[in-house]
């Protein structure tokens, strides 16, 4: 094999670990460090042209689309559609002239995602796709694509691909910013000088590893676990249920923090953790005040934010679970960098549950790691 573990003891850890390093080449395909611009490649998407984005995936690919989905929204007002891949391809799309089409895949094969990307081409969309195979057949039909510099992934559950989709989705968002005359010189600088930083924060949020594992084999030992997250924090809720029940069969489900009063929070007793994902954004409040109303239902929660969340939060009671993220730049830059660096305590989480329970972390019973069937 050309590629091995190194001192890890699965892949999956191994390559939790790799994401300061691939995320790092990952942004500098398509940024210029020293301009403090995107540089997006010739041949790709004319942003300044497109009135609307359909955007396409299966899986954690799908959820790293929906963060972008966000992310173009904020940066650079384009409208944009989002569905998985086995939805998308079965709907009448009524696709009209002026849009395009984005698929994420970190194989480029995922059948599903593949047929949506011929149909929307037949239909007249210019479409790209961000794969992190380039010889894909993904690769080969798409108008354009957008590598993402992850490597080579083995374990089936999706890590550093899924931040590497993410890195190369907010370069494009912005450049689409940009591109649409929506951001200025000065905020492209800004966004830009954020997303160079990101390799050293996932960095310090890695060194939380050791620290996490205590936690993680409390909560191995639940049948059900919440993830609750607002705006950006949403798909990543998701994201970390997905992971969990990829690898530890745990039951997890990921919910918007305030849809939980509509249904989940009949759930809530001292036997559901409840994992809280609050950056320090404009929503900050607004979910620790959901996370409140869980506690007060007897909820154990634990949440997952920087020292000053933590803080702030603590004032509402004792929980279960404190995870302290680096604190990120203020305002608007949070919720870009937010996604890439909570990826990693929500990764963390699930594979030492996984370790806990003494389930094949890198194989887990009935996934496949490309899913080129239907
Ligand atoms: C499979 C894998 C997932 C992955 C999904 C999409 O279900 O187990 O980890 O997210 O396929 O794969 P893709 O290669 O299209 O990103």
């Amino acid at each position: 094999a050309l590629v091995d573990k190194g001192e890890h003891r699965h892949f999956m850890a191994k390559e939790i670990h790799e994401q300061p390093e691939v995320v790092g080449h990952t942004i500098s395909a398509y940024l210029d460090p020293v301009a403090r611009r995107v540089t997006l490649p010739e041949g790709g998407l004319d942003f300044g042209r497109i009135d609307k984005l359909t955007l396409s995936a299966c899986g954690t690919a799908y959820y790293a689309g929906l963060i972008a989905k966000y992310w173009f929204e904020t940066y650079a007002k384009l409208p944009v559609e989002a569905d998985i891949a086995s939805e998308l391809r079965y709907r009448d799309v009524p696709y009209m002239p002026g849009g395009a089409a984005l698929f994420v895949s970190q194989s480029g094969e995922t059948a599903d995602t593949l047929a949506a990307l011929k149909d929307a081409k037949a239909a007249g969309q210019q479409t790209c796709a961000v794969v992190n195979v380039p010889e894909s057949t993904m690769a080969r039909e798409a108008d354009a694509i957008y590598p993402t510099h992850a490597g080579p992934e083995i374990g089936v559950a999706s890590t550093k691909a899924f931040t590497c989709q993410l890195a190369t989705l907010a370069c494009l968002a912005i450049g689409a910013g940009v591109a649409r005359g929506v951001l200025s010189r000065e905020e492209e600088e800004r966004l830009v000088g954020a997303l160079l930083e990101v390799p050293r924060h996932l960095a310090e949020a890695l060194a939380m590893d050791e620290a996490l594992r205590d936690l993680a084999h409390e909560m191995s030992g639940a049948r059900d676990v919440l993830y609750l997250g607002r705006g950006v924090s949403f798909p990543l809720a998701m994201e970390g249920a997905l992971k969990l029940k990829e690898i530890s069969y745990i039951h997890a489900e990921g919910y918007a923090a305030g849809e939980l009063k509509h249904g989940p929070i009949a759930l809530i007793d001292e036997a559901v953790p409840v994992i809280v994902l609050a950056p320090k954004d404009a929503l900050f409040e607004k979910t620790v005040s959901n996370m409140q109303e869980v506690m007060a239902r007897g909820g154990k929660c634990c949440l997952i934010s920087d020292e000053a969340g933590l803080a702030e939060a603590a004032r509402g009671g004792e929980l279960w679970g404190r995870v302290p993220v680096p604190s990120l730049p203020e305002g608007r830059l949070t919720g870009l960098l937010a996604p890439l660096i909570y990826a990693v305590p929500v990764q963390l989480l699930a594979y030492h549950a996984a370790v806990a329970k003494g389930t094949d972390v890198d194989q887990p019973r009935n996934l496949a790691k490309s899913v080129t069937v239907e």
